[in-house]
């Protein structure tokens, strides 16, 4: 069986994520959700024997990277289909996204949650364009968006919006929120 340690060097986790994730310390046993997991970056050094990623991606060759890693189970999907995601309601403690967005599909996150579950996600915002990709509008949050979306569902824990400085100059919004009922 694959270690952490073996993890490629140069693709490391967002920051923000890792000082997020401080809070789940607190917890004996969660079920965590790295939505468009990528390469793992996010996801990998969390999980633990009482930590258990679900890391879902469409990209069969990234996942493949550490579906034999321990207490990682990883789905191969599209979630832009009109296919129901193969994903249990109420049943993330912790859900992550980073660097990705589909407008259409969400707030299929909020069903996800538990009830005091955490939601953290980071991805690019508007004014991004200037500094690089993505451009895409489609793939751009308008400021207050993640906001505008999930606020009526979920107390916000944080919100900005703003440059970042990590290896390059870039716009991105970052905002965490926590599940108070069921929904
Ligand atoms: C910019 S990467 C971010 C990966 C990871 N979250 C991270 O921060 O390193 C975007 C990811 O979204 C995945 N993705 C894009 N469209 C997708 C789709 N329709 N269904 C599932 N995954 C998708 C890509 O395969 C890619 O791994």
């Amino acid at each position: 069986m694959k270690s952490f340690k073996s993890h490629k060097k140069g693709i490391e986790a967002s920051k923000w994520i890792i000082d997020q994730i401080q809070i789940l310390k607190l917890y004996r046993k969660i079920n965590i959700l790295d939505l468009a997991s990528g390469n793992g970056r996010n996801c990998i050094s969390l999980a633990k024997p009482n930590k258990i990623v679900t890391a879902i991606d469409r990209d069969k060759i990234k996942l493949g990277k550490y579906s034999k890693f321990k207490n990682i189970k990883t789905i191969c999907f599209d979630l832009e289909t009109k296919k129901k995601w193969p994903l249990k309601e109420n049943f993330f403690d912790v859900i992550l996204v980073v660097n990705y967005l589909f407008r259409p599909k969400i707030k299929k996150l909020i069903k996800l949650l538990k009830k005091n579950g955490y939601l953290f996600y980071e991805t690019f915002s508007r004014g991004n364009e200037k500094y690089g990709t993505p451009k895409n509008p489609d793939f751009l949050l308008h400021d207050r968006e993640l906001l505008n979306v999930f606020a009526k569902h979920l107390t916000v824990l944080s919100y900005f919006n703003g440059n970042v400085v990590e290896k390059k100059v870039s716009m991105k919004q970052r905002a965490s929120f926590k599940k108070k009922t069921s929904y």
